[in-house]
């Protein structure tokens, strides 16, 4: 393949460089575009065929279904390692050393507490706001709590920034859902480790000891880790595009929050719960559902279907599907929804709609199953996806701002009115 590309435009031909990434992407660099050719721009809606930035976080070749970050495969990531090394690789670069993790356990234990003015918010709230509604609004409020923005060339700024968001969110994430069941507001155990800690915060009573089952959480910090990255998806790219503005890392993130609440996004492992729920209720009756997703006519998608990457098996939802068997099996849990999924699953693998489309189950097709075992409510699910992507986004909005990333501003092509005359209000 040649290292560049010709475009011609009225028979005018222009040259630019084609770039190759570490595994051999290729990208065609139109940086130069519009000043060369006076003007014309490119049209992408939805980027499907747009680079945004180059990043060295996380790899993903959705045709052959492999997903790595920093280097390292999911599946050893998700076998052997657990959230805070993940999280520390993904922000850092490299799996941490002993010390190195001991460390950044510590400093995010040491910010763990939250003001009790912010407290106040959250218990503004009405109990029937959605908890993405009030994540966003609290880490959106953290920036007032902390109101000087990061020196992103201090690196001992950035690392203390990191450390207060991660040892802040999981008690917003408790607290969200404490407060929608009314349980009292609390804080965790510092001698816990993070995802020990978080069981605790959400789930104990004040009233008797909470015990932490180990297949619980081994599933979640697998659930967490999963989660934690995956390139420049919705909410990430927002993230990076409201931090290229300047704009601080909370803010930030607090964005990347709401992108992610959509159901076409983070919210459709909420969407999948209520989806088999209502199969349930309805009888039961898959092949119903299967021909509603096929009818276009019929708005119904089978949510937890399709991946605008993945046109393969998505490796997160092989290992998820494993886990959820194992944490239903040890909690004794016999849930009908189970077999919805798996017969809905089992249907779609073979119907030449999906086939044809590449449509295979993603992430949240069986995430859902494991949050509901675990007792989680089914609108705190996309909160828990929002916790295992924080580092995801710290990480990008890290590196972007240290490749000092112009301002994100896409260009459009208008197809308004064209210029016509201003009438007085009596004459329109
Ligand atoms: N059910 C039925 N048909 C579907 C589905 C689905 N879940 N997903 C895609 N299709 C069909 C589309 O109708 C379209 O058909 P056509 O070519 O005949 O018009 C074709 O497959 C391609 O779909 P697009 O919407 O163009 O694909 P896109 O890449 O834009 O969308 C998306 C990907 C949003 C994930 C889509 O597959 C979807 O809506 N899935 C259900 C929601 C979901 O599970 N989202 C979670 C994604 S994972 C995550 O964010 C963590």
């Amino acid at each position: 393949m040649s290292d560049t590309a010709i475009i011609n435009i009225n028979g005018e031909a222009f040259e630019f460089p084609i770039i190759t990434g570490s595994e051999n992407e290729k990208a065609i660099d139109i940086k130069k575009l519009r000043g060369l050719t006076g003007g014309v721009t490119t049209i992408d809606p939805g980027y499907k065929n747009t680079g945004s930035c180059q990043s060295a976080i996380t790899f993903l070749n959705g045709e052959e279904g492999v997903l790595r970050y920093r280097g390292y495969a999911i599946e050893d990531l998700a076998e052997k390692a657990d959230f805070l090394e993940v999280a520390y690789a993904l922000i850092f670069g490299d799996l941490p050393s002993k010390p190195q993790l001991e460390k950044f356990e510590n400093d995010i234990k040491d910010n763990s507490l939250l003001d009790v003015d912010l407290r106040k918010i959250l218990e503004a709230f009405p109990k029937s706001a959605h908890p993405m509604g009030v994540l966003a609004s609290l880490t959106s409020a953290l920036t007032a709590f902390n109101p000087t923005s990061v020196d992103v060339s201090s690196d001992e700024a950035m690392y203390n920034a990191i450390v207060k968001i991660m040892g802040k969110f999981p008690v917003l994430v408790a607290w969200t859902m404490r407060k929608n069941k009314g349980l009292p507001l609390n804080y965790g155990d510092n001698s816990l480790g993070y995802v020990e800690n978080l069981l605790q915060m959400m789930f104990s009573k004040p009233n008797e000891t909470y015990k932490i089952n180990p297949i619980i959480k081994d599933a979640l910090d697998k659930l967490l880790i999963l989660h934690a990255d995956h390139e420049q998806n919705c909410s990430t790219s927002t993230v990076r595009i409201v931090g290229s503005s300047h704009a601080g890392l909370f803010a930030s993130l607090s964005a990347g929050i709401s992108a992610l609440w959509g159901p076409l996004h983070g919210g459709a492992n909420q969407a999948v719960l209520e989806m088999l729920d209502a199969i349930l209720q309805d009888g039961g009756d898959t092949a119903k559902y299967m021909a509603k997703a096929k009818d276009k006519s019929d708005p119904f998608r089978l949510m937890g279907f399709g991946h605008r990457v993945y046109k393969n098996f998505d490796p997160r939802a092989k290992i998820i599907k494993v886990a959820a068997k194992e944490v239903l099996d040890d909690l004794g849990v016999d849930d009908p929804i189970l077999e919805i999924a798996k017969g809905l699953e089992q249907e779609a693998l073979k119907d030449p709609y999906f086939v044809d489309r590449k449509l295979y189950p993603n992430v949240d097709f069986y995430s859902g199953i494991i949050y509901r075992a675990m007792g989680i409510p089914t609108e705190m699910f996309t909160v828990m996806f929002a916790l295992g992507r924080l580092p995801g986004w710290i990480a990008q909005w890290k590196e972007m701002r240290a490749r000092k990333e112009p301002i994100g501003r896409p260009r459009q092509i208008y197809i308004g009115e064209n210029l016509r005359a201003f009438k007085n209000i009596e004459n329109r």
